[in-house]
């Protein structure tokens, strides 16, 4: 991966040792316009404070850490030393919304050392963009400070002002939940939904997952998450109503311990991104640039890919996963009338899943199976559909379900990967679902944190682009390993084959602003059948159609699912959509966007001038002129326009859209009108 090393690192500030009642550091973004103090306070308790625009967002927040049978590390504490510098780089990416990628930001290291006998010592380092923050702790090699058992990191957000929040709970299994939009003071004062959850746990605190996203009274935009997370507890923030605080709340092991480490060692990097607008949090790079550059020399064999799959079809019933009731889904001759359909339509990749028997029981949440990831089903004959799939110009992607039998599978995973390179498959989709067994473990606790990283690594040496389901959290890991193509990690679509309950028609409103700021999500969009009668009862995606071909442009993946079973894309002139949209682009342009209500995305084709554009709605329908000067210079362009129809709605009238073509150029205002819950897609091909 190419690297462009522009302008100097250069030392700004070198102070001796700084005694604590007056220690007081600061360092800005390189546009001046956010300002990060860090000091330590009369009784040696250190602590940092942000202001944006000389307002400030982050009051005066502590730092503190509890260890397991050594004293915390909260006062007494002094500067010993300090440094700050510039960098401004940029770096280029495989795959993403952008290609290029600027790395600019000033940094401030802090060395601590505590008063007392014991000496021990940490450092805090700030990171500050022009678009947000982010500060990561590191603990040297040092005499008295060894072996770590982390009880307790307390870093605390104090934030400003009651902030509104969109938010989902601090889930230590799950993050398939609902977002809530609530004042921060209200935060649990909704319930949750977690029936449809098949692993939840809560813990007894008001906790909030990450990323959450806020807008302060003035209308500044925050969001708080963590890049880099390895070899330690993910992260939870705990949520003091009265004193309007977060703390960072890690989520433990089974004897109550956060973090098992030993020095040396640096904790993830805690994130504030910070803009003026939503679009700015949806534009912004802080958490890749957070973590570590690529560690994959040749990444020629990874690829950005469109695929489809008989998926939909076990989740809505229309066949078994499993064989007991003689309707198994994924036999040879269906993938192959699959690889036709794909191989007819130029879409380069066919999910398999429900191959083997993993998945007998993944409904019920019984784990009573052994299975092993090599063996198929009788009716299923993995070297054919391979084979075949290769003649006609299709990749295979193969599924890993462990059903939450991590132990197993990371025992087996080398043989599992084995199988793959020896069939040639080059995409695995794992999945993680259910109670993680060995019972004693959580999904976003250190062990699963280092199981998904050592499967990951373990992928990238077999040469395997990764999408992972369930899983933790994304963290920027991407840039370092970009064979992890994207994660589920949040609620997808899936829940609206469920419909226990489905997502509502605002969830995909919030996604793009939260969980999608943490990285790419295996959504699944393309949902044509939106009424499900045939399959359901009661139970109807909460979207127009058009508002499904949207989807493919404002969530932006490397991996994107034509999620439908193939008779409801056969014969519907809306496919042609998704036959056009591209996986792969170079840049993209945020029209306009409000979390929750609405959000238009243009995105360019890599390699090329075409364009894309997708706009979508909550409940609410809307009008908006679209001034298409993202579009290149100079050129006409035929707009192959998907519309929401005349009476369209997403609850009474979803299937109602229409398809027409114009010729526009950058000069062009569009009128873009969506239905109730519905969308926009539009294709741009430059006509040379
Ligand atoms: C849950 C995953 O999210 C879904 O994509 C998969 O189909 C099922 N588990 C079964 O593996
Ligand atoms: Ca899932």
């Amino acid at each position: 991966m190419k690297k462009y090393i522009y302008i100097l690192l250069s030392i700004l500030l070198m102070e001796g040792y700084v005694y604590a009642d007056n220690a007081k550091k600061t360092v800005s973004s390189p546009d001046g316009r956010i300002n990060v103090v860090f000091a330590v306070n009369n009784e040696g308790r250190p602590y940092y404070n942000v202001s944006f625009k000389d307002e400030p967002i982050i009051g005066n927040s502590f730092i503190a850490f509890r260890f397991k049978k050594a004293h915390e590390l909260k006062n007494h504490i002094q500067m010993i030393d300090a440094q700050t510098r510039s960098v401004n780089e940029k770096w280029s990416r495989k795959w993403g919304p952008t290609i290029e990628v600027a790395d600019h930001y000033n940094m401030l290291s802090v060395q601590l050392q505590e008063e007392s006998r014991l000496g021990r010592r940490f450092n805090i380092i700030f990171k500050v963009y022009d678009n947000g923050l982010g500060f990561r702790y590191e603990f040297p090699e040092q005499k008295n400070l060894k072996d770590v058992q982390i009880m307790d990191e307390q870093t605390e957000f104090q934030l400003t002002g009651d902030n509104s929040c969109w938010w989902t709970p601090g889930d230590w299994d799950s993050y398939e939940h609902l977002y809530s939009h609530t004042k921060f003071s209200k935060i649990d004062d909704t319930p949750y939904l977690r029936d449809a959850l098949i692993s939840s746990y809560i813990p007894d605190i008001k906790a909030v997952s990450t990323p959450i996203t806020m807008k302060t009274k003035e209308g500044t935009y925050l969001s708080f998450h963590e890049a880099n997370l390895a070899n330690y507890a993910g992260m939870t923030l705990s949520c003091n109503a009265e004193a309007l605080k977060m703390t960072s709340a890690l989520v433990a092991w089974e004897d109550g311990v956060k973090v098992k480490t030993k020095t040396p060692f640096v904790t993830p990097w805690r994130t504030i991104q910070i803009s003026e607008s939503p679009a700015g949090l949806i534009e912004s790079n802080l958490i890749e640039n957070l973590n570590d550059e690529c560690k994959i020399e040749d990444t020629d064999w990874i690829h950005p890919q469109k695929y489809i799959g008989l998926w939909w079809a076990m989740h809505i019933g229309q066949y078994d996963w499993e064989m007991e009731n003689n309707n198994h889904g994924t036999t040879t001759e269906r993938s192959k009338e699959y690889i036709d359909f794909a191989s007819k339509n130029g879409i380069e990749s066919l999910l398999i899943e429900g191959w083997n028997d993993q998945h007998v029981e993944w409904i019920k949440n019984e784990r009573k199976t052994i299975f092993d990831w090599v063996t198929a089903y009788p009716d299923f004959n993995f070297q054919e559909v391979v084979d075949y799939a290769r003649s006609k110009g299709v990749k295979i992607i193969g599924q890993h379900e462990t059903n939450g039998m991590v132990g197993n599978y990371m025992r087996d995973i080398d043989k599992a990967y084995d199988y793959f390179n020896q069939l040639g498959i080059e995409t695995v989709k794992s999945g993680y679902v259910g109670q993680i067994i060995p019972a004693t473990h959580y999904q976003q606790g250190q062990w699963m944190v280092e199981n998904y990283r050592t499967a990951l690594e373990k992928a990238a040496k077999h040469k395997l682009m990764l999408f992972v389901h369930e899983t933790i959290k994304p963290t920027g890991l991407c840039r370092t390993y970009p064979n992890l193509m994207a994660e589920e990690a949040a609620r997808g679509q899936e829940f609206n084959a469920w419909g226990k309950p489905g997502n509502n028609p605002s969830h995909t409103l919030i996604l793009p602003f939260t969980r999608m700021l943490a990285g790419t999500m295996d959504f699944t969009p393309g949902i044509f059948d939106i009424k499900l009668e045939k399959y359901r009862e009661n139970n109807q995606i909460p979207t127009t159609l058009a508002k499904q071909l949207a989807l493919f442009v404002v969530f932006y993946s490397p991996v994107q699912m034509a999620a439908d079973i193939i008779e409801n894309y056969e014969n519907n002139p809306a496919f042609q959509f998704i036959r056009d949209v591209p996986v792969d682009w170079d840049a993209q342009k945020v029209v306009n966007a409000e979390i929750g209500e609405y959000v238009t995305i243009a995105r360019k084709e890599k390699g090329t001038k075409n364009w894309a554009l997708g706009s979508i709605t909550n409940e609410s329908a809307r009008e908006f002129d679209i001034p298409l000067s993202f579009l290149n210079d100079g050129i006409t362009y035929s707009a192959f326009i998907y519309a929401d129809g005349k009476d369209a709605s997403w609850d009474k009238n979803p299937l109602d859209y229409s398809i027409h073509c114009e010729r526009v150029t950058n000069q062009t205002v569009l009128k873009v009108k969506l239905a109730k819950g519905g969308g926009q897609a539009i294709y741009f091909k430059a006509m040379e």
